[in-house]
């Protein structure tokens, strides 16, 4: 798995004011669009493009267009439906699926109540949209539900991660042989022992949307 934290004065800067408490769900909401799109920026970076002939006013030349099968975005309910706009607003002729994922608080393990996905994503590569890379369980089951139903190449985006989870992701995806990468605006300190991220930003669902 590879980690990759956008190192960038406006990520800094949106992420400074999510983190405030005195920041409203509205303003919230802006700047996670706001960010999200800064970090899809970078998550795209290995997107597959086919070369394609064009002629401009001017003459003809080769450019190249988004490959098909077309790119699938997955936002993990509820928070991650917070990110979608912001993702695709640059990958407007994605395909969106949505996957929502529950933890038994007995177990800690997670699973899935709810998935709108094709049977079938061989040769897809798919963007996971998931603000909070907590304590890894979550992402992981997400991943490899995606990879049972034969996701190719898969990068998540996160608003925030904590080391914990990146190991515990690390470790629920050993085996897997399928590059999956993190991107993400900051790698924060820990967990603590109610699960949140420290510093983080508090509950991203609930800030986004105002409830709990
Ligand atoms: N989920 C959140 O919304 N916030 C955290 O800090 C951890 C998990």
């Amino acid at each position: 798995m590879r980690l990759h934290v956008v190192d960038h004065p406006l990520v800094s800067h949106k992420l400074t004011v999510l983190r405030d408490e005195q920041t409203d769900s509205p303003t919230f909401r802006r700047l996670t669009d706001e960010l999200v799109t800064l970090l899809a920026y970078e998550a795209t970076r290995e997107v597959r493009v086919d070369p394609r002939d064009i002629t401009t006013p001017v003459g003809p030349t080769t450019g190249v267009y988004l490959a098909q099968p077309r790119p699938m975005v997955v936002p993990i309910l509820r928070a991650g439906l917070g990110m979608l706009d912001g993702m695709m607003r640059l990958l407007p002729t994605a395909e969106v699926g949505f996957l929502g994922m529950v933890r038994n608080e007995e177990t800690l393990e997670a699973s899935t109540y709810a998935e709108r996905l094709p049977d079938d994503l061989s040769g897809r590569q798919c963007y996971v949209l998931d603000p909070m890379l907590a304590t890894g369980g979550t992402l992981a089951a997400a991943i490899n539900f995606l990879t049972s139903r034969g996701a190719d190449d898969i990068t998540a985006i996160c608003l925030l991660a904590a080391p914990e989870g990146v190991a515990n992701l690390e470790a629920g995806l050993e085996g897997l042989d399928v590059p999956v990468t993190v991107v993400t605006a900051a790698l924060d300190e820990k967990l603590n022992d109610k699960g949140y991220i420290v510093p983080g930003l508090g509950d991203a669902g609930d800030r986004l949307y105002g409830v709990a």
